[in-house]
């Protein structure tokens, strides 16, 4: 998340993230499950920019999300309005870049980036603690956006806490052309008794190499299956991509794009060129964020 402005207006950079781990250690009373994830905040992000105006209104540009009060960003907005109690506005201007129902948290992202930017915006000086206490009641993954960098995530992912600084890494995304629906793969997400519970531990420790193929080993994702049973045609673009990938290839969060580690930028600058994964769906190289 890249921040500036002042009361005069707001610009915000709304990177989105990968799940480099992903292990589910429960379901909870409520539906929801409880998860363990490593969250890593990567540089394709949305551009949000905020001004003042006698009330709040949205405009969104680029494809995949709902206009108005639907977007996440609206009922950010408001939810901030309403606790401050103020009858202060914004004129919200936000544009698409990162794919919807993509897994990459892209509506999360703009949900942080909007309690952000409205603090700002309004002179509020929110403490973080009651900045988190907004995220958690727009959705599970937006607590993370507050912090982003790499951040270990537990509770139904909204308990974050902030991992150690590592080398930067490096990613081709493989973004298919239908996106899957988070309550989907988690209502077709089944327990299996007999699956020893996986835990981090190896992916942390390889973390501080920063090396693609250090890494491949400690990727893993409990929710893969549960998001190649909700959309059968994701079964084929994992496949070329496990296959293709120098360092093997995950679905991130409940899908549906799936992330390739490569060792730089330009290695995968010269993978996005792959006649065979251009045409299962729309590739982009991603950095670590900072
Ligand atoms: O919290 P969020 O709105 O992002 O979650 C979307 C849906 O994903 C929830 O309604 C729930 O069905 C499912 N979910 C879950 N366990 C989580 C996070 C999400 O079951 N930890």
């Amino acid at each position: 998340m890249l921040l500036t402005g002042d009361s005069r207006g707001v610009t915000v950079r709304a990177t989105s993230k990968l799940n480099l781990f992903l292990e589910i250690t429960g379901k909870r009373a409520d539906g929801y499950h409880e998860l363990e994830s490593v969250f890593h905040e990567i540089d394709l992000g949305d551009n949000l920019t905020f001004e003042p105006a006698p009330a709040l209104s949205l405009e969104v540009r680029g494809d995949g999300a709902p206009a108005g009060e639907d977007n996440i960003v609206m009922k950010a907005a408001r939810l901030v309005a309403s606790e401050i109690k103020t009858s202060a506005g914004a004129r919200i201007i936000l544009e698409k870049r990162v794919p919807s129902g993509a897994g990459l948290g892209g509506g999360s992202a703009d949900a942080a980036a909007t309690l952000l930017a409205l603090d700002r915006l309004w002179n509020l000086s929110l403490p973080l603690p009651s900045l988190h206490a907004l995220a958690a009641r727009l959705g599970s993954d937006v607590n993370f956006f507050l912090e982003g960098r790499t951040a270990l995530c537990t509770g139904r992912g909204e308990i974050v806490a902030p991992l150690p600084p590592h080398p930067p890494l490096h990613f081709l995304l493989l973004a298919p052309p239908f996106p899957t629906l988070t309550a989907d793969v988690y209502r077709l997400f089944t327990f299996d008794l007999k699956a020893p519970r996986r835990v981090p531990t190896l992916l942390l420790s390889r973390l501080p190499a920063g090396e693609p193929t250090a890494l491949e080993g400690g990727l893993f994702n409990r929710l893969e299956p549960a998001a190649l049973a909700a959309e059968p045609r994701l079964v084929r673009v994992l496949a070329a991509a496990q296959r293709i990938g120098p360092s093997g290839a995950r679905v991130t969060g409940s899908g549906s794009t799936v992330y390739m580690p490569v060792s730089s930028r330009t290695a995968a600058e010269k993978l996005a060129t792959d006649p065979e994964l251009s045409s299962l769906g729309r590739l982009i190289p991603a950095s670590s964020a900072r």
